[in-house]
């Protein structure tokens, strides 16, 4: 039976892939996979990772002479995986896709909460608090939409928006054929949206795309939502637009240096990252900590198609979501 070293495992990892089941030994480790980490795989065939583990080039140099074969990163994005020094030494694969609605309605829930000030109601009505004054919000139904990526979340968020009667704008280097929507350049995008929502990947290329210019060229109280990468922001440049007032809200599901700190309890501890304390006590942004896959749905497509990738590799198959081959 083949053995897998499964990182940063949480109780729904372990509840999804069991319900599945398989005929691999997952070794289920509570540690984030990292250099300090990788050489607890030893003896597996191969390792399954997550969004936030650290797979730089000494881990996967650790992992490869441990005998690891394989990381199947049990997620879409892999900006945390070090490609090119796995090429020629460990395959890398993926989940491209689970259920990019769950995703996109994560997107669209952050937006109705941070408009509506649902986050604000809830707190004062289990206060006995029935004062309204302050929550007003916007018609949503007839402003535009600023999509940044038309893939499989952007396209089911540009849906959800339809269906509230939105105006879309999308950019996208590489956009679809004969859309039922709007293309337009980046900079349109940016000076003419109601809301702006990120659905690209992060790369070395977009990384803090939206920066200080950026946000120069929003208009006035535009709401911003990010559910992709939180280095697709420059967090400092959104809090000096949050303060003056560019930016009227912000819904946030990522964050760019999120990676010790989501997924874990920290209520006791004091957070020594001041930027992420600044952003989290500002009453028009909402954060949640990386959860917009976490739906019945998304778990259980993550783990099938994990497995999938498993037997593709270990039977010698054609990988359909490898990323990179040894
Ligand atoms: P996808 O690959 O289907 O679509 C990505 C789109 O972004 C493509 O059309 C691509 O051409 C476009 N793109 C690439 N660079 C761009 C740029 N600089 N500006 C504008 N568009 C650009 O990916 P999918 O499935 O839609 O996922 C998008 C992202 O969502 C993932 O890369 C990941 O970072 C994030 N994500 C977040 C999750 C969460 O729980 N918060 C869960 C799953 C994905």
């Amino acid at each position: 039976m083949k053995k897998i070293a499964f990182y940063d495992t949480k109780p729904y990892d372990k509840e999804s892939f069991d319900a599945v089941g398989s005929d691999y030994e997952f070794d289920y480790i509570e540690a984030k996979l990292s250099a300090h980490t990788a050489a607890l795989a030893k003896g597996c065939d191969g390792v399954c990772a997550f969004v936030n583990d650290d797979i730089d080039k000494r881990a996967i140099d650790i992992l490869s002479e441990n005998g690891v074969r394989i990381i199947a990163m049990r997620c879409a994005g892999y900006s945390n995986v070090d490609i090119k020094a796995a090429k020629g030494k460990i395959t890398v694969v993926r989940v491209p896709s689970y259920s990019p609605h769950a995703v996109a309605e994560h997107a669209m829930a952050l937006l109705l909460c941070v408009n509506r000030k649902i986050h604000k109601a809830y707190n004062r009505t289990r206060d006995f608090n029935f004062s309204i004054n302050g929550l007003t919000g916007t018609d949503l139904y007839g402003k535009t939409v600023g999509i940044i990526g038309t893939g499989k979340i952007g396209r089911a968020f540009i849906d959800i928006c339809k269906g509230m009667g939105m105006k879309i704008l999308a950019y996208d280097p590489f956009p679809v054929e004969n859309a039922d929507f709007e293309y337009t350049e980046l900079d349109r995008l940016l000076s003419e949206s109601d809301v702006i929502s990120l659905h690209c990947p992060l790369t070395s290329k977009n990384t803090r795309m939206l920066n200080k210019e950026a946000f120069s060229k929003m208009k006035k109280g535009v709401f911003l939502i990010n559910i992709s990468r939180g280095a697709l922001i420059d967090t400092a440049a959104l809090i000096d637009a949050l303060n003056d007032g560019t930016v009227g809200a912000a819904g946030l599901d990522v964050y760019e240096e999120e990676s010790d700190l989501f997924f874990e309890d920290f209520s006791n501890t004091v957070i020594k990252d001041d930027v992420l304390s600044l952003l989290i006590s500002k009453p028009n942004v909402l954060l949640t900590s990386h959860q917009a896959f976490l739906t019945d749905e998304a778990l259980s497509g993550i783990a099938e198609t994990t497995i999938e990738n498993l037997n593709d590799f270990f039977s010698g198959k054609p990988l359909k979501n490898e990323v990179c081959s040894k």
